[in-house]
């Protein structure tokens, strides 16, 4: 068999969707014993978006992110061969998300399968996305990043519910000649043994000892807040300063560090240490808080529509979460 000529990859277009329905920081405070100020102040946010159950979810989200990165593009459903859903939100576990949206969007028979790696799901499937096309398996790969976290909030309990949105961002990657074009560096990392500090157990059993009195709903999101702090501040500078490193590029060369909207607090931290200026490492957490996998491709697709990068630009993903994980990917655009 005739060897496969080397190739880069194209990123053909964005898009994004969030439910209509905000819910406000006063919202919340109605609904349980919290404030404004302090939520603002612990983590930048003032506002997210939160799905109508009856008639949204992260089917209907991912689909609509796909069907305007599509239009973006100038492609249709029929000219991918693959798409990859990256959630941890998924309405069942058999469908996978990925196969109702390469269906509604008209990309069958395109392979399509769910990857769950947390808030990293945008990024991991990026990543994995432009390997596949380099592998010449697959030439045009529509990427969803998408999580209807509200349906895993207990909105009883203030610690974890004050901080999650649902959105939903995605791509269109398609093979082009130029092998400097697309990923050019990636990492994707995981440590399990820190797995309770993010976790939705579904059955008693799945919650450990320590965690038997949290009087959070059995289905929904428990967090370590402290812990997931401490490791989200050390992984996210270490993980951008590789990306740098491994590049050789420096921040001055970056056009925009496109992260996984977490907390403010956060990425301010970890920008402040590397010394990137805010206008290169922007933020949405205010509007739209932490949507899990949405977060990165949401953020992608308004800085693109914003024209904040262009051809030839590089562009840094970086995300970490649950599991725990934590990922990027350094794009050549
Ligand atoms: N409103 C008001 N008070 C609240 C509150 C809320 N929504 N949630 C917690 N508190 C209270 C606590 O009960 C505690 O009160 P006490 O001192 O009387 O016991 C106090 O505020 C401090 O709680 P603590 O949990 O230590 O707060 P914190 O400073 O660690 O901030 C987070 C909490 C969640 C904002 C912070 O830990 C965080 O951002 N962690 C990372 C979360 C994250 O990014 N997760 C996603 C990763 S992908």
């Amino acid at each position: 068999m005739k060897p496969l000529e080397p190739c880069g990859v194209r990123l053909a277009g964005t898009g994004s969707a969030v439910p209509p329905q905000v819910l406000h920081n006063r919202d919340l405070e109605r609904m349980m014993d919290t404030s404004d100020e302090w939520i603002a102040q612990r983590t930048g946010i003032r506002e997210r978006r939160i799905c109508d159950p009856t008639k949204e979810g992260t089917f209907t989200l991912g689909r609509d992110a796909l069907v305007r990165a599509l239009e973006a593009s100038g492609m249709a459903g029929k000219d991918l061969d693959l798409v990859i859903c990256g959630t941890c939100t998924g309405e069942m576990p058999c469908p996978s998300t990925a196969c109702r949206i390469a269906s509604e969007v008209g990309a069958t028979p395109a392979a399509a399968f769910d990857l769950t790696a947390a808030c990293c799901g945008f990024v991991y499937s990026m990543n994995v996305a432009d390997s596949l096309i380099r592998s010449g398996r697959f030439r045009a790969v529509g990427v969803i990043g998408v999580d209807a976290m509200s349906t895993a909030i207990d909105y009883d309990d203030r610690s974890v519910s004050i901080l999650f949105g649902d959105a939903a961002g995605a791509a269109v990657l398609v093979r082009d000649p130029d092998p400097t074009r697309g990923c050019i560096y990636q990492r994707m990392h995981a440590d399990g043994a820190g797995w309770s500090n993010l976790y939705i157990p579904r059955r008693p059993q799945e919650v450990p000892e320590e965690d038997r009195d949290n009087p959070i709903k059995l289905g929904c999101l428990r967090m370590n807040g402290r812990e997931v702090f401490r490791f989200a501040v050390t992984k996210f500078r270490e993980t951008v300063e590789d990306a740098l490193a491994g590049t050789g590029l420096g921040v001055d060369q970056i056009a925009q560090f496109v992260c996984h909207q977490s907390n403010q607090r956060i990425i301010e931290a970890a920008r402040e240490k590397i010394g990137i200026p805010p206008e290169k490492m922007p933020v949405n957490i205010d509007r739209f808080g932490n949507s899990s996998a949405g977060s990165a491709g949401l953020l992608l697709d308004q800085l693109r529509r914003d024209g904040k990068f262009g051809v030839g630009d590089h562009v840094v993903l970086v995300a970490f979460g649950g599991g725990l994980t934590w990922a990027s990917g350094v794009w050549r655009i």
